[in-house]
């Protein structure tokens, strides 16, 4: 795949995350007033999950060697990537745990929650703004 083809998807992934992450936030907040009972947060949680462990492999796989290939910087770049990732990994497995072990969502859950949605924001932006930049990954 060239390097354009990769930034796309990369970025189209984003904005998938970016529509289920603003799911869960309705989702949580229903939960929180307690408009919702808690297996509607756990249904989207699961999702993203599955999504975003799909995303760190499309980035592993497809962007790093990318990165690698710019040259200059670029292995030193792929290797954050990666060290990211393996943060981002145990973020996202400590949270499947506490909601698999709580049974219903709480309120900590919740706030666990909404604060991996932001991590998760800011470090799409975060990429968009540098490693996906367009004069960074470009084809020539
Ligand atoms: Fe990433
Ligand atoms: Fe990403």
């Amino acid at each position: 795949m060239k390097p354009e083809e990769t930034r796309q998807r990369v970025i189209e992934e984003h904005e998938k995350i970016r529509e289920l992450l603003g799911e869960i936030d309705r989702a949580n907040e229903r939960f929180a007033q307690g408009s919702a009972d808690g297996s509607e947060v756990r249904e989207l949680a699961a999702g993203l999950f599955e999504v975003f462990a799909a995303h760190l492999a499309l980035e592993d796989s497809l962007l790093a060697p990318a990165l690698v290939a710019l040259g200059d910087g670029g292995p030193w770049l792929a290797e954050r990537l990666h060290r990211e990732h393996r943060e981002q990994r145990a973020t996202l497995i400590a949270l499947v745990e506490l909601i698999e072990q709580a049974g219903q969502p709480s309120a900590r859950i919740v706030d666990e929650l909404h604060k991996f949605s932001d991590a998760v924001r800011n470090d799409m932006q975060h990429e968009e703004e540098t490693i996906l930049r367009e004069d960074v990954l470009s084809d020539c």
